[in-house]
């Protein structure tokens, strides 16, 4: 994932613990903050455990960024195929900075380190439950499938079983955020905060300032859309592929695709 992010600092140990601590240090700060009134936060975000990890991270990658940022005013737009060049490349004018691009990139970091970590544990745990059922087929089609040579989006695509063990790991265990309620615990996903009223067709309303979210925990097992919603089968996406019934590799019920039924990714505009 870091190779992804940046090339250069991606097997650096001291960037890569402060990429991580940077995610933790956004919720954290975000919780504390939440403690207090409005008028206050301005203030003690100053104080933040966040503040130290964005100094850390600005100072480990200003050079490159501003570096990559002069060959770019020269009109080359050429550098490394990396996150931090698309980013640079795609940023407007006025956050072609080196602040507002470390911003950037670390934002992509806190919304990618905790998901990859969550889904991924969720696939080991199911792994780790049933060895001898998964182990030796999902090996067998990493081998065939990894051309002894670079993991690329074509050999990717091609292990539809590996893709289905990780959506139904995701499906069932993977299921959102718990928010404890008194009487019980729900997953929520698409977590929304209304800015104003908004009245459906049906004459249902959500008021301004409504907290909303799509009840995934029930959506991931709901037996309209699932045989056995209950049971873990890791095949259960891969099986009509591989008869020639389900889409093709990284469409309709891959790992990525998102639906009413599948909300790991949420359901949201970028969906659509
Ligand atoms: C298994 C891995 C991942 C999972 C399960 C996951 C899950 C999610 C979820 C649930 C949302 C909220 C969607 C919504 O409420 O509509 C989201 C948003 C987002 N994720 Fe991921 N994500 C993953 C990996 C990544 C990675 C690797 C990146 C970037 C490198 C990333 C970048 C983003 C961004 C930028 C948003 C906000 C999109 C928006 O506001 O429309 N995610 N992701």
């Amino acid at each position: 994932m870091p190779a992804l992010l940046i090339s250069g600092v991606a097997q650096d140990k001291a960037f890569l613990e402060n990429a991580v601590n940077y995610a933790q240090g956004v919720v954290i700060s975000a919780e504390i903050l939440r403690l207090f009134p409005d008028w206050t936060k301005r203030f003690i975000v100053k104080i933040a455990p966040i503040v130290r990890y964005r100094r850390a991270a600005i100072a480990f990658l200003k050079d490159m960024v501003q570096e990559r940022l002069t060959k770019l005013e020269k009109g080359d737009d050429t550098g490394p195929d990396d996150l931090l060049q698309w980013l640079i490349v795609a940023a407007p004018p006025e956050e072609k900075t080196v602040v507002c691009l470390v911003e950037r990139l670390m934002a992509l970091e806190v919304a990618s380190i905790h998901t990859t970590t969550m889904t991924f544990t969720a696939g080991l745990y199911r792994l780790a439950a049933e060895p001898d059922k998964y182990l030796p087929e999902l090996r067998a089609e990493v081998q065939q499938c990894y051309d002894g040579g670079d993991i690329t989006r074509d050999s990717l695509g091609k292990m539809i079983k590996l893709d289905s063990f990780l959506r139904e790991a995701a499906r069932l265990d993977n299921s959102g955020l718990r928010i404890i309620y008194p009487v019980r615990c729900v997953t929520v996903s698409m977590q929304r905060n209304a800015k104003k009223t908004f009245t459906f067709a049906d004459g249902n309303v959500i008021p301004a300032g409504a907290k909303i979210g799509a009840p995934m925990l029930f959506q991931h097992r709901d037996p309209s859309v699932y045989k056995r919603p209950d049971e873990f089968d890791g095949f259960r996406f891969s099986r009509p592929k591989e008869q020639g019934q389900g889409a093709a590799p990284m469409g309709k019920d891959s790992l990525v695709s998102t639906e009413v039924a599948f909300q790991s990714f949420g359901h949201g505009r970028h969906a659509w």
